[in-house]
């Protein structure tokens, strides 16, 4: 039977607040400046969904979402984008969780959540939905939805009966703490864990990105993938390990590298690539991502990821 999707990324879909240079110097007794201020939409499930659309992927979100201007934008910029919305969960009882981010004239960042990130809609109880797509991303483990073990559970259990592709994207944790211990019986239906450097390194307790590997494998996941920023990724599991170097970008902006890295990866694997191949897809992917200001800027389809491989 043709499946309705090939991907369904499940997770945080938020609106962010960007403050562009803040002047930590008051100009009256409360008030302060910054160079600009900007709203954009993101979170890693509408990240991954958009690049999964780009990327050739008939692909669904499946988000929670207030009844208010922010879910609003955060709906209309998906749909524009041809991300099918069908899926979302819409409510009145919460916000659309608005993270507030200071960016640095050198681009660090410093981003607030608040206790909007914390909405769980509970995608457990829209498993009837999983059997319609290939592939499942979560974006991300460890946080808002996913940092609650029954809904784990009730997912990852759900993707395993209808032998969905499962891929999960990692965050570090903000309001509720879960490590690799808490989910030893779960690792197992991950088919692919994909946490950048500082992720590994928090959730495995290690140095290097061999022996972080090596700990999520121990806990009975399948594959690891480091993302590995301007470093490039490793990948250890199944197929042995793989170090791949970064592609050659002028990077100004990583914000979203790895949905775009996860989204691209996920594509290869669904047209049937192996994971070497799949790997230096996502390693362009996020490497483009960069390129540009913004999670959904640069990346723009699976010719332009190919033509940029085939020029590095
Ligand atoms: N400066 C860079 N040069 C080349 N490739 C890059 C660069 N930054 C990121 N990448 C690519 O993007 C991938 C993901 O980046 P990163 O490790 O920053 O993920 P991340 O921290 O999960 O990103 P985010 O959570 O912001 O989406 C890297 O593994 C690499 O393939
Ligand atoms: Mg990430």
């Amino acid at each position: 039977m043709k499946k309705e999707y090939d991907l369904i990324c499940v997770g945080m879909a938020l609106v962010d607040s960007i403050i562009k240079g803040f002047d930590p110097k008051p100009v009256s007794a409360s008030g302060y400046r910054a160079a600009s201020g900007s709203l954009n939409v993101g979170g890693e499930a509408v990240n991954e969904a958009m690049a999964g659309v780009k990327l050739g992927l008939r692909t669904a979100i499946l988000c929670g979402l207030g009844e208010d201007g922010a879910g609003d934008m955060v709906a209309d910029a998906l749909q524009r984008c041809g991300v099918d919305t069908s899926l979302i969960v819409r409510s009145a009882d919460h916000p659309t969780p608005v993270t507030t981010m200071f960016v640095r004239d050198d681009g660090s960042r410093q981003s607030i959540t608040n206790a909007s990130h914390t909405y769980n809609f509970h995608p457990e109880r829209y498993r009837g939905c999983f059997g319609k797509a290939r592939a499942l991303i979560l974006g991300s483990l460890f946080r808002a939805p996913f940092d609650d073990v029954d809904v784990i559970r009730g997912v990852l259990s759900a993707a395993g009966e209808q032998g969905l592709l499962v891929i999960a994207d990692t965050k570090l944790p903000n309001f509720r703490f879960l490590g690799l211990e808490d989910l030893r019986d779960l690792l197992p239906l991950i088919d692919y864990i994909t946490p950048n450097e500082d992720e590994a390194r928090y959730y495995s307790g290690r140095e290097t990105p061999e022996e972080m590997a090596r700990v999520f494998l121990d806990c009975g996941v399948k594959n690891v993938i480091v993302k590995l920023g301007a470093k490039g990724c490793y990948y250890r599991g199944t197929e042995g390990s793989i170090s791949l170097p970064p592609c050659e970008i002028h990077a100004v902006d990583a914000t979203g590298a790895g949905d775009n890295f996860v989204a691209g990866f996920a594509c290869e694997l669904l047209r049937g690539s192996g994971t070497e191949a799949a790997l230096r897809f996502a390693n362009a992917c996020g490497a483009i991502c960069t390129t540009a200001v913004g999670a959904a800027t640069a990346l723009k389809s699976r010719e332009q990821v190919l033509d940029f491989l085939k020029s590095q």
